[in-house]
């Protein structure tokens, strides 16, 4: 990606963990904000959709029953609760992607907690200190129950935030199904030893090309979040000038233009757009990697001109995250590299029965009662450097759980230092990824790409 950067003058504001803890504390002495929350109730549904032109498909999997998954709206620094019920055919659990969270209610089975099955319930409580773009999804069967529906967005709100004209939010995934809108086989084994295999019905909301309102000259804050189990995409935004604000959940450094920004399965990012004064205009939000670019929404300028400038919206607030220590951070190296040893599909969440990918030479055996040895142990407190290099032919969305890392470098480009928890490696790169361990507990470190995940792309740290 290059950064193409606007207004190198309008930063962001550096009033990171005072604004996130002065927040809690003001709850808290208020009464209201600790009270525990009603939860939320996500009940697993089997449903049928219209996603393509013909008839409904079935056997589409969802939380609640009105289509899509719900976006969650929870806010920095106050207390969220809900309940997963299951009511399908399969155990489940709820992961919440990029929220720095307790580890029990991470929802990784085997690992932090037992796999909810069919008729049970999990209560999920935590407090999301960050605000920003993260998502919601299953980690058991993800395959499957993603890659049927399971994926949802979370919109975390800070009472500080910019003010928009409006404000829209985006769930990008496909779908594989065949001429008759049904499902066919989730994945093809040489395509899982390769860049994963694509679905065939690309969304938006669930829609193809939706196209939203906006008010003409007004201010749009547009919130993506990449909830495919394999597709990588190249952002560019027609018609309308546009900034990246935030990439997975923090503000960026610098502003700069979308500009065939690449993102891969996992990966959010908002976008502040300054629709067109003329009414009838059309903004076009784009995917241009690979030979097919799409149209993946369309916004439309509406009434007489709000006549707004893009240069007002000020900038998002940091996130309380600490800061690594690079004179004292340790160094964990980690290589992706292709394997060809086999892995047992006998776990319960499923793994593919096949073994194409490992982290410092080990496949993930998958949900075993005899999980692989953590990559590393750290200290509670301490600074890490996660030294990556990509042996692989093939990018990875690779996730960390629990913590949010800060890009130091790359070998292969430069990188402005992002906060996150994605980083998408390429071919051939090395990033060095530096961290705070302050979350104890086991945390996955995954790809992205649900078919690499499950056949050996995973491993975990362990904070003690
Ligand atoms: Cu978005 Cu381990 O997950
Ligand atoms: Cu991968």
């Amino acid at each position: 990606m290059t950064l193409l950067t606007r207004r190198g003058l309008l930063k962001t504001a550096a009033v990171a963990g005072a604004s996130g803890v002065g927040l809690a504390a003001i709850g808290r002495l208020d009464g209201w904000a600790a009270a525990a929350p009603e939860p939320v109730v996500l009940q697993t549904a089997k449903i049928q959709a219209q996603l393509m032109g013909i008839g409904p498909t079935r056997n589409v999997l969802t939380y609640g029953s009105a289509g899509m998954p719900p976006v969650l709206r929870m806010k920095k620094g106050e207390p969220f609760a809900a309940r997963l019920v299951n009511a399908i055919d399969d155990p489940t659990t709820i992961h919440w992607h990029g929220i720095r969270l307790p580890n029990k209610m991470d929802g990784v089975p085997f690992l932090v907690q037992p796999y909810v099955y069919t008729g049970d319930h999990f209560d999920y409580a935590f407090t999301p200190p960050d605000a920003g773009t993260f998502w919601y999804h299953p980690h058991c069967n993800t395959l499957e129950q993603m890659g049927q529906g399971l994926t949802g967005v979370i919109v975390v709100e800070n009472p500080n935030d910019p003010k928009f004209d409006a404000e829209f939010v985006l769930n990008l995934r496909d779908w594989r199904l065949g001429d008759d809108g049904q499902f066919i086989d989730q994945f093809r084994p040489r395509d899982a030893a390769r860049t994963g295999t694509y679905g065939t019905v690309r969304t938006a909301n669930w829609h193809d090309q939706p196209q939203y309102d906006a008010p003409a000259g007004g201010l749009v804050r547009l919130r993506v979040a990449i909830t495919d189990v394999t597709r990588i995409y190249a952002f560019r935004v027609d018609g309308a000038e546009a900034d990246v604000m935030a990439l997975d959940g923090n503000p960026v450094p610098e502003l700069f233009l979308p500009d065939a920004l690449l993102l891969g399965p996992g990966q959010r990012m908002e976008l502040a757009i300054r629709m067109p004064d003329e009414e009838g205009a059309i903004v076009s939000l784009r995917d241009v990697r690979g030979t097919k670019p799409k149209i993946l929404t369309t916004l439309r300028a509406m009434g007489s001109s709000l006549r707004r400038d893009i240069r007002d919206v000020a900038p998002l607030e940091v996130n309380p995250v600490a800061d690594v220590d690079l004179t004292s951070a340790q160094h964990i190296s980690l290589a992706l590299s292709a394997t060809a040893e086999n892995i047992p599909s006998n776990g319960i969440c499923g793994s593919l029965g096949y073994g194409f990918w490992a982290i410092n030479k080990v496949p993930w055996p998958g949900d075993t009662p005899d999980p692989t040895a953590p990559l590393a142990e750290l200290k509670l407190g301490k600074s890490y450097v996660i030294d990556m290099e990509n042996l692989t032919p093939q990018s990875h969305p690779m996730h960390l759980h629990g913590m949010s890392f800060k890009v130091l470098s790359s070998s292969t480009r430069p990188v402005q230092p992002l906060i996150s928890d994605t980083y998408l490696i390429q071919p051939n790169e090395k990033v060095s990824l530096g961290f705070v361990a302050d979350n104890l507990g086991d945390w996955l470190l995954h790809c992205h790409i649900i078919e690499h995940q499950k056949s050996g792309m995973t491993s975990y740290v362990r904070v003690v």
